[in-house]
């Protein structure tokens, strides 16, 4: 697949089939943080690697899907849930502009997996607290996101951002996302 082909297909997925995201996939995912461009090549963030099992179910009920629907439409079901947890941590004893490290880890991170076919949902609405104990996370360190990883069991497609549609993902008549994004024209000018 080339880059671009990637970029495009390589969606926010919530529905997931119960099966184990292999080694492999979890180690490519470490290396493309540990690989991250960062400023001044501090390398703040850490990972929390949550995959077996007992400790994945833990954190099912700490994390927020789809703030757009309705439960019964965006909240996976029991049959549907990731089988895989990333937790993205800061290291606030290290200096720089920790939000934007962070984010190029994100997009590394899961585009590294959907190379592989593993589909991930970045998920900022977490209860940090309770994650936070959960995982083991001291000071300095600081918990920034958890990201979901699973083999999708739904398509995402981009349509075109109208009035109609608004920013608001929505489901199609297959359950799949539509995910509305602006125009070229619309986000970039020519000088
Ligand atoms: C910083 C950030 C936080 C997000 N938090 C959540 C979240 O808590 N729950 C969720 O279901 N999706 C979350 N998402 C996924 C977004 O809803 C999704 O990226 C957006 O709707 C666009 O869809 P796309 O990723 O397919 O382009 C988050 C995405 C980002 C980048």
């Amino acid at each position: 697949m080339s880059v671009m082909d990637t970029l495009v297909s390589r969606r926010t997925y919530r529905r997931f089939a119960q099966k184990a995201v292999p080694q492999d996939v979890v180690d490519d995912i470490v290396e493309a943080v540990r690989l991250s461009s960062c400023g001044a090549n501090r390398q703040a963030v850490r990972l929390v690697v949550v995959n077996k099992p007992e400790a994945v179910a833990k954190v099912q009920p700490l994390v927020k899907w789809a703030a757009y629907l309705p439960p019964e439409q965006g909240t996976p079901k029991a049959d549907e849930l990731p089988t895989l947890y990333v937790a993205v941590v800061q290291d606030t004893s290290i200096p720089g502009d920790l939000a934007t490290d962070t984010g190029i880890a994100l997009a590394n991170m899961t585009l590294a997996a959907w190379d592989k076919g593993v589909g991930s949902c970045i998920m900022g609405a977490i209860n940090k607290p309770v994650l936070t104990e959960l995982l083991g996370i001291e000071e300095p360190q600081k918990l920034a996101f958890m990201v979901a990883f699973g083999y999708p069991t739904h398509k995402a497609h981009i349509v075109p951002l109208t009035a109609e549609t608004g920013v608001k993902y929505y489901l199609d008549e297959n359950r799949d996302y539509c995910v509305p994004k602006r125009s070229k024209e619309e986000i970039a000018k020519y000088l």
